[in-house]
C-alpha cells in the first residue's frame, strides 16, 4: 500500500484518540499557576511603588498565562465558564498596562486587587485537573 494513503488510515483510526487526550496540558499548569501568583503579587507592588516598566511587563506576562489557560480550557470544549474568565484576566491585565501609560496607579490597583476575586471560582470547579 502506498506509504501516504497508510498514514491517512493511520491518522483516521487515532484522529478520535488525539482528540480524547486534548485534556491535558502541553505545559506545567501548576507552574503557570504558581507563577501568575508570584507576578500577581510582584504586579501590585510594582504600581504601589509607581515603578511602570516592571508593572507592565509583569501584566503583559499575567495576559500571556491566562491566554495560555484560556486555549487550555477551550480544547476541552465544555469549560465555557473558564474560558470567559481567563478572557476576562486578560482584559484585566490590558486594562492595568491602559491605566499605568495614563498615570492613574490608584485604579491600575484596584484593578489588580481584583485578579485576586475570581481565582477561587475556577478552583472550585477545576482544581485539581481531572488528569
Ligand atoms: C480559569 C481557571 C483558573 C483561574 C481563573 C485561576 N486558577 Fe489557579 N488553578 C487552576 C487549576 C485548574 C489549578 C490546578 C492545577 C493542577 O491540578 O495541576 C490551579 C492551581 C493553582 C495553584 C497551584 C497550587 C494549588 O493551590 O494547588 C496556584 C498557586 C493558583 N492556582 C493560583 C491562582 C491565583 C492566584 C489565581 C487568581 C489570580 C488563579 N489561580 C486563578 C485554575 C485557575
Amino acid at each position: 500500500m502506498h506509504k501516504s494513503l497508510l498514514f491517512s488510515l493511520f491518522i483516521l483510526l487515532f484522529a478520535p484518540l488525539t482528540t480524547f487526550s486534548a485534556a491535558q496540558p502541553d505545559f506545567d499548569f501548576e507552574e503557570l499557576m504558581e507563577g501568575v501568583e508570584f507576578d500577581l503579587n510582584e504586579m501590585q507592588a510594582s504600581i504601589s511603588l509607581e515603578e511602570p516598566e516592571s508593572a507592565i511587563e509583569l501584566a503583559e506576562r499575567l495576559e500571556q498565562a491566562f491566554a495560555q489557560m484560556e486555549a487550555f480550557f477551550a480544547s476541552w470544549g465544555y469549560a465555557e465558564d473558564a474560558v470567559l474568565s481567563t478572557q476576562q484576566y486578560q482584559e484585566r491585565a490590558r486594562r492595568v498596562v491602559e491605566l499605568i501609560k495614563a498615570g492613574d496607579y490608584n485604579k491600575a490597583y484596584d484593578v489588580s486587587v481584583e485578579f485576586s476575586d475570581h481565582c477561587k471560582a475556577c478552583h472550585d470547579n477545576y482544581k485539581p485537573l481531572p488528569l
